[in-house]
């Protein structure tokens, strides 16, 4: 890897800073990341500050069914599923089942296999198939990003007024502006056409800098 930017070495001392004032010691994320890390899985989870934000965000709209697209080892999951009332739960999809058998683990670590289903195979199949647990509170999108507009056309089949949809990835480190960018940013480029003619929803666009770099998210509400 090329050697970080002064600036990114700022972005990472200020996400330690808060980290250490916000974040409690958490033995069962640090152990999912621990376990995807040696499992091989490639490290493009959520940021810690990232996980605590969808968690809130799901605690804020008082969220009782989530639905998560691309699981990797659990972490987002985990953080997501912790939001989740007594009864509440959570249904994530991941095409890779080597990744779903690192992410049951670590959500059963976690004490939350209770409350989350892992559903394995590409999620343009199994979203059709979701009908019967629906309406969802909360979707959480960060699978295949050229899939990213036809998740989105599915999550608002799948939720009802007052859900949030969130989707990561929206930056890029910034190529998101550029219309030459790659088949991750037009794919991206495509879900956020769709968004800005879609009626049902006001949405806003965040960028992010921290440990994981320079990204953002797309934060939409149901109307
Ligand atoms: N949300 C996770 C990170 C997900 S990484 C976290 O923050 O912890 C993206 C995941 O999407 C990978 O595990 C990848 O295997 C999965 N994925 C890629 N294409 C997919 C598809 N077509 N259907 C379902 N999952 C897919
Ligand atoms: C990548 C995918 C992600 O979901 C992410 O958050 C960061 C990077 C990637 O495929 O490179
Ligand atoms: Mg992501």
């Amino acid at each position: 890897m090329a050697s970080p930017t002064p600036q990114q070495d700022q972005w990472t001392a200020v996400d330690e800073y808060y980290a250490k004032l916000l974040m409690s010691p958490d033995a069962a994320l640090d152990a999912a990341l621990a376990d995807s890390a040696a499992a091989g899985l490639p490290q493009i989870n959520v940021a810690p500050n990232q996980g605590k934000l969808l968690h809130l965000l799901a605690k804020m709209n008082g969220s009782q069914r989530i639905l998560e697209i691309g699981t990797l080892g659990g972490y987002s999951t985990i953080w997501l599923a912790r939001a989740l009332p007594a009864g509440g739960k959570l249904i994530t999809l991941e095409y890779e089942p080597r990744h779903a058998e690192v992410a049951r683990k670590n959500i059963a670590r976690a004490g939350l296999a209770d409350r989350v289903e892992i559903r394995i195979g590409p999620a343009i199949e199994s979203l059709p198939k979701l009908a019967g647990s629906a309406p969802f509170d909360l979707v959480f999108i960060d699978a295949d990003k050229v899939s990213t507009a036809d998740y989105f056309t599915w999550s608002l089949k799948l939720t009802k007024p007052g859900s949030v949809i969130i989707v990561d990835n929206v930056v890029r480190k910034g190529a998101i502006a550029d219309p030459r960018g790659d088949e991750s940013v037009q794919g991206i480029r495509k879900f956020n056409e769709l968004l800005s003619k879609e009626k049902r929803v006001d949405a806003t666009a965040l960028q992010t800098v921290g440990t994981k770099g320079y990204d953002g998210f797309v934060i939409a509400r149901v109307k």
